[in-house]
């Protein structure tokens, strides 16, 4: 598995010959200006929830790639296959076996609606498991005893978190959730894009450490194999 690192809460997974972005916020992302939408090839477009950082490059993707599927709950599929692009539509707790590995929708807390207005439904995090590597996504939340369902269910190999404040958890509350996930190696995101959301790396990386913990912070574009 191969997961590169697009800005924001945006990532490009490969696993095996298939690739899934998820949140795709990328063409109006100042820190991603070396990353260019019009290039991704994608099988799946995968989404958290519906606010504008996580959906706003859905429609050039799946306009770029005619076979593309949206991911996502019930209120975005929606959304989108009334625009004539393809969807999988799913609710939280529901797993599907799809070509990549098995794919569970779990619980986030925060809020969901695209910026016209339209309700985009509860937001979610993903819990992926694939033929060798098992990954959770968590979507923009706040930290939840949910979390600890999920190592009752799956041995991860990587949790993606937001580590960002303001709008999600704080690098604190991501450490009690790395505990939560009973999983060492962390991938941070939802960081540095907007004021809000400025971190200091290093403070950042040395407090996962300290708790005995690895969070990395890619460089946009850079990638990690697990
Ligand atoms: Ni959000
Ligand atoms: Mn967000």
């Amino acid at each position: 598995m191969k997961i590169t690192f697009l800005g924001h809460a945006s990532l490009l997974i490969q696993i095996n010959a298939i690739t899934i972005i998820v949140d795709p916020f990328i063409s109006s992302n100042s820190l991603a200006s070396n990353i260019n939408v019009s290039n991704i090839t994608a099988d799946y477009i995968l989404l958290t929830h519906a606010h504008l950082d996580h959906v706003l490059d859905v429609e050039t993707i799946a306009a770029n790639n005619p076979n593309a599927i949206v991911i996502a709950n019930a209120e975005i599929a929606a959304y989108y296959a009334i625009k004539n692009i393809k969807t999988h539509m799913m609710n939280h707790g529901g797993s599907w076996n799809f070509d990549f590995g098995k794919l569970k929708m779990v619980n986030a807390i925060h809020s969901s609606s695209f910026a016209d207005g339209t309700y985009g439904g509860n937001s979610c995090g993903y819990v992926i498991e694939s033929q060798h590597k098992n990954i959770y996504i968590a979507g923009d939340t706040a930290l939840t005893f949910d979390m600890k369902l999920i190592p009752m269910r799956t041995k991860l190999d990587l949790a993606v978190l937001p580590i960002g404040d303001n709008f999600t958890m704080d690098v604190d509350d991501a450490i009690i959730a790395a505990e939560f996930l009973q999983c060492d190696k962390i991938l941070g995101y939802h960081y540095d894009t907007f004021g809000y959301i400025k971190i200091n790396h290093e403070q950042a990386i040395k407090k996962f450490f300290n708790a005995g913990k690895d969070l990395m912070l890619l460089p946009i574009g850079e990638s990690i194999f697990l």
